[in-house]
């Protein structure tokens, strides 16, 4: 069993091959960052555009590395939302297209079924049932995931999203888009329990998160002054610092709550190393063992999907076969 991966939902365009019994052949992406970095944030509609140019010439490329041909392929897996809506279409057409001429299934998957299984892609994968930290630019949830295909949400970011304040505060901070790796490199310059943030939501109980209420709280530390280098170091590492106790806290009355012995961590703020430190000291503090994807495969990525896809199809889970594209589409829901 061999899948093509396509991944296009908001602004890298991503191709990987992934074979069952030999793991992952190959994987390009091409990121569109520079690009978008004059705007401040992703135009959807230059990103669509890109991704026209950039998937056939991804796909020659992947194909070629992983020595594999449209006859040794056997099907398509291809993100099918959430994401910006004709960054979606653009995979989902070009997929089911290329799906069509070659006479093989296309399959639509879930993106963040792909970031949950992104940990499969290294040596030693967790074994099902595990608790998930999906934290990227669009998402901060805690799942349950039970099995392939099964996955509970245990909680979730009630405005934006961990990375979504990473970048925002990094902008006031006049860092460059998309932040967040940006900011956490100034804070390691940063000096601890100079500017203290709050702690939104660790009051409550449950899982629930809230981050919007810190990029505000740094609006107000910054408003109008002319800071040095190094307090905005300060800033950055306060702010960080509480992004990570948050995270972490809800971790550990997760892994309580749940009983699960293995926590895995996803999405692009997984990248940050304070944080897989601290989630690192959770685990082992409940007894659990803790499994990052290398960098790499914490954003977005192909591999992820052709993964997803090459497990579905595996299992006989024909949900998703043919053309589709949904901007939003709530993982709890996805069926089987
Ligand atoms: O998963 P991802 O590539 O895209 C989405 O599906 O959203 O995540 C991107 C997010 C961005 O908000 C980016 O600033 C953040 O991950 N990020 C980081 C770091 N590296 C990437 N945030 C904090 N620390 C990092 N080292
Ligand atoms: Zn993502």
């Amino acid at each position: 069993m061999r899948v093509l991966g396509i991944e296009s939902s908001c602004d890298e365009t991503a191709v990987a091959v992934y074979d069952h019994a030999i793991g992952l052949l190959s994987h390009r992406i091409h990121s569109q960052v520079a690009m978008h970095q004059a705007y401040g944030g992703v135009v959807p509609e230059l990103a669509s555009r890109d991704h026209v140019r950039r998937l056939l010439p991804l796909v020659r490329e992947a194909l070629t590395a992983a020595e594999s041909d449209k006859e040794s392929i056997d099907a398509i897996a291809y993100t099918a939302g959430p994401g910006l809506i004709g960054a979606l279409l653009v995979g989902a057409g070009f997929a089911s297209g290329l799906g069509l001429s070659w006479g093989k299934p296309a399959l639509g998957i879930h993106h963040l079924e792909g970031h949950l299984l992104a940990p499969l892609l290294e040596p030693n994968p967790p074994s099902f049932p595990f608790l998930a930290l999906l934290v990227s630019g669009g998402h901060t949830q805690l799942v349950d995931v039970v099995r392939l295909g099964e996955y509970r949400i245990l909680g979730e970011t009630l405005d934006d999203a961990a990375g979504e304040a990473f970048d925002k505060t990094a902008k006031l901070l006049g860092l460059p888009y998309p932040g967040g790796a940006a900011l956490a490199a100034l804070a390691e310059t940063g000096r601890s329990g100079q500017v203290v943030f709050p702690r939104p939501m660790l009051d409550r109980p449950g899982l629930d998160f809230s981050f919007s209420g810190l990029k505000t709280a740094a609006w107000v530390v910054l408003r109008g002054r002319e800071l040095a280098e190094s307090a905005k170091a300060d800033i950055a590492r306060g702010f960080e610092e509480a992004v990570v106790d948050v995270l972490a806290e809800k971790c550990r009355r997760a892994l309580t709550l749940t009983g699960h012995r293995r926590l895995v961590i996803a999405g692009g703020v997984g990248a940050n190393r304070r944080l897989r430190e601290r989630l690192a000291a959770v685990a082992s503090q409940a007894q659990a063992a803790v499994y990052f994807p290398r960098t790499e495969f914490c954003t977005d990525n192909a591999a992820m999907i052709a993964l997803a896809g090459c497990l579905r199809w595996g299992a006989g889970m024909r949900e998703g076969v043919g053309m589709s594209a949904r901007a939003n589409w709530e993982l709890g829901s996805i069926g089987v």
